[in-house]
């Protein structure tokens, strides 16, 4: 007889069905993506990047495809708090998982707008993006900066008593004194990688493609980085983790949880089919039933490393 598999898990103190959560920015606010795909299916999304105002974003062209992945340089357009709280929190069905993503330019920002998100009984955590690599101010000032972000933690940290998570950038040479400086700061987790920054050029026209020049690169191409920079956050750090970066199926998702994450973020992937998240969850099921696994937990940081030393 095959047992039920347990497929629940509790990222940074936030009861889970499921490990997959979207990832911010790739879903919008949660309703676009309900003609497709039920979102009590999944563990949870986390929201487009908020703002206390409204805010446009960069002018086009602002995304652009590259092998294996795609470069934006959206730069946080968001309908602002507000509406957030208002319109977008109050359209989405009973039972679906919120995480609200905030960005800010300086910490009193961020503290002030992710107490507003935290306030509400419909955000179940909020996920400080500290990590936005093409955004003039802010964001990515704290997210090289081990000492910058810890400050920046600890400041919202005072005004938010729920779940507390930040959104990690890859664009540092090493990422364990990042994750160290949140979880000194009081973070409940941490999310890891936001994308990469880079260019493109058009030989043709001898202009960047992006009307911002420099963009952050997200998908497939970016996934063995991102899994990289879990495990070598996963052993310096206690806290649990959400794996993203380039994830397009369920081993995938794995590949992150045998690295360390306790959770997965679904990006890109979600632009080219809109059912992944869904799809991911189910063949996470599958895999464990396949494997005789138990409780999906049993995979976190499962993974076999004969020489435990490199990192
Ligand atoms: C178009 C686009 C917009 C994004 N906007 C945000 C954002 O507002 N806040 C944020 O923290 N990350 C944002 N991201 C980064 C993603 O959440 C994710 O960290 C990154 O894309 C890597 O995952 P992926 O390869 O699965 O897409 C955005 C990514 C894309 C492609």
């Amino acid at each position: 007889m095959i047992q039920a598999v347990d497929t629940s898990v509790e990222f940074a103190g936030i009861p889970l069905r499921n490990p997959v959560l979207t990832a911010s920015g790739t879903f919008g606010y949660g309703t676009e993506f309900a003609p497709f795909l039920d979102l009590r299916r999944i563990g949870g999304f986390v929201g487009k990047s908020l703002t206390l105002e409204p805010r446009f974003g960069n002018p086009p062209p602002r995304i652009a495809e590259t092998p294996s992945g795609m470069l934006n340089a959206i730069s946080i357009e968001n309908i602002g708090v507000d509406a957030f709280l208002n319109e977008a929190l109050p359209a989405l069905p009973d039972g679906v998982v919120v995480i609200a993503s905030c960005f800010g330019t300086d910490p009193e920002d961020y503290a002030r707008l992710a107490q507003r998100l935290s306030d509400s009984p419909r955000v179940a955590g909020v996920e400080i993006n500290a990590s936005c690599p093409h955004v003039k101010s802010g964001g990515i000032e704290f997210g090289q900066d081990p000492k910058l972000l810890g400050e920046l933690v600890g400041r919202v940290r005072e005004r938010v008593s729920g779940p507390l998570i930040v959104k990690l950038s890859p664009n540092v040479t090493r990422i364990a004194p990042m994750a160290e400086a949140c979880q000194e700061a009081g973070a409940d987790g941490v999310t890891l990688i936001n994308t990469i920054q880079s260019m493109e050029v058009d030989v043709e026209t001898r202009r960047p493609v992006l009307s911002n020049v420099l963009g952050g690169l997200s998908g497939p191409a970016i996934r063995p980085i991102a899994l990289r920079m879990v495990w070598q956050a996963s052993r310096a750090v206690d806290l649990p983790i959400c794996g993203v970066g380039g994830i397009t199926s369920a081993e995938d998702a794995i590949k992150f949880l045998l690295c360390g994450a306790t959770a997965v973020q679904v990006g890109t992937t979600n632009y080219i089919n809109p059912m992944a998240a869904g799809e991911i969850a189910d063949g996470i099921l599958q895999y464990a039933e396949r494997h005789g696994v138990s409780r999906v937990t049993d995979l976190i940081g499962a993974l076999e490393v004969n020489s435990p030393s490199a990192s």
